[in-house]
């Protein structure tokens, strides 16, 4: 694929404290974009100076949201050099979101290739110090100016970056989560195994509902019987009990996360007990009575592994491993993070360099 490269003439001042980065806040010097029209398929890739995008108002995925997105990342090494984490999968994953979503499909290599050739142009913005990296979002969105309810002839695929730190404000101290029984998020059938605009719209009222108790996050029941955990608004989410990793098995109502594939691979390969099942809520609860309730975390992009401190469900507050991180939350953590930033060796094939 060529791509067209047109340089700012106006850089923006880099962020001079690294550690004040917060998530998604600030974006880099460039953008990559890509159009679709119906019979010439996707083309005409370019990467132009970060800006506003040109938009009718009756843009399509203004008012029925088509729209998919991804979340991935670009690490420095000590050596200064830059490597992404299993960029394949988000792209290959991309392709599912754009197929339930009636969206075109990406050529997955294409993307690959405008995903290194935008991070060069930029890699600049790449941060240095431990736990900042280069959050890099992918989307595409119906552009066609028409209000009828169809899929889109025309849409943009861009790609922007953000140099970001931790996701919660919490850093790797333990999140609290609140188990949201009033709002669900995804059904089976529906699109809570894609990454789209619309599952993350129907999870604001119970964002904030939690954030009034003061709970960072929610956990998501299934939508039909209200028991089964399904994941947190921005990671897939696991428990360890009585020695056993379980975490809910994809049954298409949530998303299918890379961080949770790799941390079951990585789990199996140390030889723990691991079960990707249903499980119910209650379970978890009696499990905690009982003593067993070893660890909870969640996994994502951006979140990384984070230990789960409390877990409020109705009038029941557990509070788990007293507040602190567990040893497998911990090891999980190390390892993903030491590959990603290049601190320890590679044995899975899971980093791309620059
Ligand atoms: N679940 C949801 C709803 C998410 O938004 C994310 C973040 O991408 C995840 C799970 C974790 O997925 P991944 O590990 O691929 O980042
Ligand atoms: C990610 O982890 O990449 C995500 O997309 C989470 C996001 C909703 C902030």
């Amino acid at each position: 694929m060529d791509i067209r490269i047109e340089k700012t003439t106006n850089p923006k001042q880099k962020p001079a404290d690294e550690t004040k980065l917060g998530f998604g806040h600030i974006f880099t010097d460039h953008m990559f974009i890509m159009d679709y029209d119906e019979g010439q398929g996707w083309h005409d890739a370019r990467i132009v100076p970060y800006g506003p995008v040109e938009l009718m108002p009756s843009a399509m995925v203004l008012h029925y949201g088509q729209e998919i997105f991804e979340g991935l990342k670009a690490y420095r090494t000590p050596t200064g050099d830059i490597q992404f984490f299993r960029p394949e999968e988000n792209f290959k994953r991309m392709n599912v979101s754009a197929e339930r979503l009636v969206i075109p499909k990406i050529d997955e290599k294409d993307a690959l290739q405008a995903l290194h050739t935008l991070v060069e142009v930029d890699k600049d913005w790449v941060p240095h110090i431990d736990g900042a990296s280069l959050y890099i979002r992918p989307f595409i969105f119906a552009t066609d100016p028409f209000l009828g309810v169809r899929p889109g002839d025309h849409y943009y695929f861009m790609i922007i970056m953000s140099p970001s730190g931790a996701y919660y404000s919490t850093g790797i101290n333990p999140v609290n989560i609140y188990v949201e029984t009033n709002y669900v998020r995804a059904v089976r059938g529906g699109m809570g195994f894609t990454k789209t605009g619309g599952n993350y719209a129907a999870s604001l009222a119970g964002q904030d509902e939690a954030h009034k108790q003061n709970y960072s996050q929610v956990l998501w029941l299934d939508g039909v019987e209200r028991k089964y955990i399904e994941e947190v608004g921005a990671m897939n989410i696991m428990f360890v009990i009585d020695g056993e990793v379980v975490t809910p098995s994809l049954q298409g109502s949530i998303l299918s996360g890379i961080t949770r594939k790799s941390a079951l691979e990585l789990c199996r390969k140390w030889g723990l007990k691991v079960s990707e099942r249903r499980i119910t809520i209650q379970e978890v609860a009696d499990a905690y009575d009982a003593g067993k309730l070893d660890e909870v975390f969640g996994t994502g992009t951006a979140a990384v592994v984070s230990p789960v401190g409390h877990l409020k469900w109705g009038d029941k507050v557990m509070e788990i491993g007293g507040g602190k991180i567990g040893a497998i939350t911990q090891r999980l953590y190390d390892t993903m993070t030491g590959m990603q930033y290049g601190k320890i060796p590679d044995d899975m094939g899971w980093i791309e360099k620059l």
